[in-house]
């Protein structure tokens, strides 16, 4: 069944708009029209590979089907969280990574901004947390705050080998068990089918765990909008039927090989012009404390998946531009002079809100102060609209690139919209640079060192690689 109407759809429509990138606004510093025909075969090859590995979970690209193929899963977490809101005061979510970022992006874009401060009558839905660190000192917090007798504890990890998250269960499990209760009544597994250490847990508990699937062809950063991030946000009482409605209708609108035609082919042909032109930097910035923590999903969405270095012809290529989160209008008093003074190795793209939840009035007064008089009278809607624009506007005058994606709000239809758009950006940038956007090996070595550092078996011969490494301690210490 289609998400409310037409009508309705088409003007949640998010778009993007370039023209700040563009030769017609900055000159010799802008992308020319040749540019960007120039690139239309690459564009299109990016496309059609996308196009013709739709769904394949060998090459982890299941994650472009989520919006269509999860009717029962959806109508089980709703199930689910229903039980959840009623039973439990508060929610925890155990996980790293692309475990946790999608589902704190979600809380923070779509509830309350102060949320787990509100009465419990306004707030309608268990306290909200995510850890996704081993800081002792977190963890201590948390627990200063909660009762577990009290708090479903939602362990998402696919493989469930995740020192971190693996950690955290250790010692909540433990916590359980000592005050006498049930773990399976008390803890949600989202995880691998059938690979996943949790999967273990489970059988040795006879099978009591609820357990949501990781699907096999959907990997962390991109699972967002599987039980990963809907179970969340269905305890939330988000609107999750909305947020894949929104996925579904940003998948429509990229469903042509044109750069001009397709938003997120646009931005990743955009990317791709800039990081040839040696611009290492990508700054997401969006107007809206709503979304402030989509930047920190996408850093690591963009991070994991482009970072490489090598492609799939086995040429080291050292590929990726870093990723930077910055908030508006909070960065123009810190990192915006950088951005328009700095070097010319940034890409800024805004994100911008035209009807924000709600209004506030500004109050006159202080009228014999010009400095202050004047913004008596407007809303505080008009003056970030202005500072926006006037950023974008200044930032251009400076010969910067820059680009804004339009949200007419924020609400699921629209979150799901803008994920599905960065995504599916990030799956045709890795298409152009011809890498796999898909796998993490740096990220893999990094754990394995830990895994040796703390004793782990099988891991002995690194570890005494690691005790070998000459050291230099001494020398470089201050
Ligand atoms: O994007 C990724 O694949 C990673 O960030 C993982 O999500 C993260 O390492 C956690 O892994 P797991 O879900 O196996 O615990």
């Amino acid at each position: 069944m289609a998400y409310k109407t037409k009508e309705w759809r088409n003007a949640m429509r998010v778009t993007v708009d370039y023209n700040y990138m563009m030769s017609k606004s900055l000159g010799r510093k802008g992308i020319t029209d040749t540019e960007l025909r120039a690139i239309k075969d690459k564009a299109e090859a990016a496309f059609d590979y996308v196009a013709a590995n739709r769904g394949k979970d060998e090459l982890f690209m299941g994650w472009t089907e989520l919006p269509y193929n999860q009717d029962e899963i959806v109508a089980d977490i709703l199930a689910t969280a229903k039980q959840v809101r009623k039973k439990f005061k508060y929610f925890v979510v155990l996980g790293i990574g692309g475990s946790a970022l999608g589902p704190i992006m979600a809380f923070n874009a779509l509830k309350h901004l102060h949320y787990n401060e509100l009465p419990a009558k306004l707030r309608q839905g268990p306290k909200f947390y995510v850890e996704d660190n081993v800081d002792p000192v977190r963890m201590a917090a948390l627990l200063d705050v909660i009762d577990p007798a009290e708090t479903c504890f939602n362990v998402i990890s696919k493989s469930g080998a995740t020192s971190e998250t693996m950690t955290q269960y250790l010692i909540i499990a433990d916590i359980l068990e000592k005050k006498g209760l049930s773990l399976p009544d008390h803890i949600i597994f989202t995880t691998d089918e059938s690979r996943g250490n949790l999967i273990k847990i489970d059988e040795k508990y006879g099978g009591k765990f609820k357990k949501y699937i990781l699907p096999d062809g959907v990997g962390g950063r991109f699972s967002e909008l599987c039980p990963v991030g809907l179970l969340p946000a269905a305890v939330l009482g988000i609107d999750i039927k909305g947020m894949l409605a929104g996925a579904a209708y940003m998948d429509s609108l990229c469903s042509k090989p044109t750069v001009s035609k397709n938003p997120a082919l646009a931005c990743a042909a955009l990317q791709y012009i800039t990081m040839k032109q040696g611009k290492n930097i990508n700054v997401l910035m969006p107007y809206s404390d709503n979304l402030k923590l989509i930047a920190d999903w996408y850093c690591q969405l963009w991070a994991e998946s482009l970072g490489k270095a090598i492609d799939y012809s086995g040429k080291t290529v050292n590929v990726g531009t870093t990723p930077v989160k910055s908030l508006g209008v909070t960065d123009q008093h810190s990192q915006v002079q950088l951005y328009i003074e700095g070097p010319f190795d940034k890409v800024i793209t805004f994100i911008s809100v035209e009807k924000y939840a709600c209004e506030m009035p500004i109050a006159h007064g202080c009228e014999d102060i010009p400095d202050v008089g004047f913004l008596g009278g407007h809303t505080m809607e008009e003056l970030i609209h202005a500072e926006n624009k006037a950023t974008a506007y200044a930032l251009m005058r400076a010969g910067r690139m820059n680009y804004t994606i339009n949200l007419p709000e924020v609400n699921a239809f629209t979150l799901g919209q803008l994920m599905f758009l960065l995504e599916m950006q990030t799956a045709y940038t890795g298409a152009l640079l011809n890498i796999d956007t898909y796998n993490q090996p740096g990220v893999e070595n990094g754990k394995k060192a830990t895994f040796a550092l703390l004793g782990k078996k099988g891991y002995e011969a690194q570890k005494k690689e690691m005790d070998s490494a000459p050291s230099l301690e001494a020398k470089y210490t201050v």
